[in-house]
């Protein structure tokens, strides 16, 4: 059986880069329907053919949005539970701004950017998953926060983009503490250094031979939107480095509470 046979899942930010990679990569793991959402609709086509072609069982809802805007959220989430019978099993919160590009300092860095990046990368995954929550009481779910090594490390010049991971991280943390026991279960996954267009938005001197292809990163994702990982919140994960050894550990230690609790307490 493949591991997302008959999932449910939304993708934000499907159009191109490392969402679009999952997307292809969860509808060839069987994913029963993908809802794609970003704002450019030519590109968002694009990858609903590419699914089609590559697996045709996959119900594939394309959602061109600016999820900037709260309304556009409210309208992507009301949008997906119709189309899906109010199921919902996997969120990934993947869609993101970087912000000016050269990226200026703090100083220097314009107020109504740093709000759209905010809005973009912070606000709109709160009010996405809090959309969404409510459905998945039901059956339990997997909410997936794509954040980043400038989320746990304020580097310079990174500004509203690095800023608004922090705060994502916060907001998986709080989410995953609050949701603990519901079997919604919340992580955040640092994909590492991509070779995509925000990459190289970021560092246009850089090499991008030296960066991941989105391709190479997608494992992770599989696996907490799989229920291979049901007993998996909370945890922060490394897409090119520890996650499986995070994810081992995790499990042996949900194992050994298991297995201590005392008789009569179960
Ligand atoms: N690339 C890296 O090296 C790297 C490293 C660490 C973390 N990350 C994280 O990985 C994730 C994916 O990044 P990526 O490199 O694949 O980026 P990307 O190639 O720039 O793709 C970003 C996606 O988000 C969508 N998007 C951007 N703003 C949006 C908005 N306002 N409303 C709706 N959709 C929007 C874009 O589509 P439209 O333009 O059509 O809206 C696109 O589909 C992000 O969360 C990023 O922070 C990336």
């Amino acid at each position: 059986m493949k591991r997302l046979e008959g999932k449910h899942i939304l993708i934000t930010g499907a159009s191109k880069g490392l969402g679009r990679q999952l997307a292809l990569e969860f509808a060839r793991e069987g994913a029963a329907a993908l809802s794609l959402v970003a704002r450019h609709a030519d590109r968002l086509y694009q990858v609903r053919e590419e699914i089609r072609s590559l697996s045709p069982r996959t119900r594939v809802l394309a959602l061109p949005a600016d999820l900037r805007h709260s309304k556009a959220v409210e309208r992507v989430a009301a949008a997906t539970l119709a189309e899906f019978e109010g199921r919902v099993d996997v969120v990934v919160n993947n869609a993101s701004a970087l912000g000016p590009s050269p990226m200026p300092y703090l100083l220097d860095y314009p107020l109504e950017e740093f709000r759209r990046v905010l809005d973009t990368n912070l606000i709109a995954p709160f009010l996405l998953t809090r959309k969404l929550v409510p459905g998945m009481l039901a059956r339990g779910g997997s909410i997936i926060n794509v954040t980043s090594d400038a989320g746990v490390t304020g580097y310079p010049g990174w500004g509203a983009y690095g800023i608004s991971k922090f705060g994502l991280e916060g907001l998986s943390q709080t989410w995953a503490a609050e949701l603990e026991g519901t079997g919604i279960r919340v992580n955040w996954v640092d994909p590492g250094n991509l070779n995509t267009d925000m990459h190289r938005a970021a560092e246009p001197d850089g090499d991008p031979a030296e960066w991941a292809d989105p391709a190479s990163v997608t494992e992770a994702f599989v696996y907490l939107a799989s229920d291979a990982s049901a007993p998996v919140s909370g945890k922060r994960f490394r897409a090119q480095e520890d996650w499986l050894s995070v994810a081992a550990a995790d499990e042996a230690k949900q194992g050994t509470e298991r297995d201590s609790v005392p008789a009569g307490r179960e």
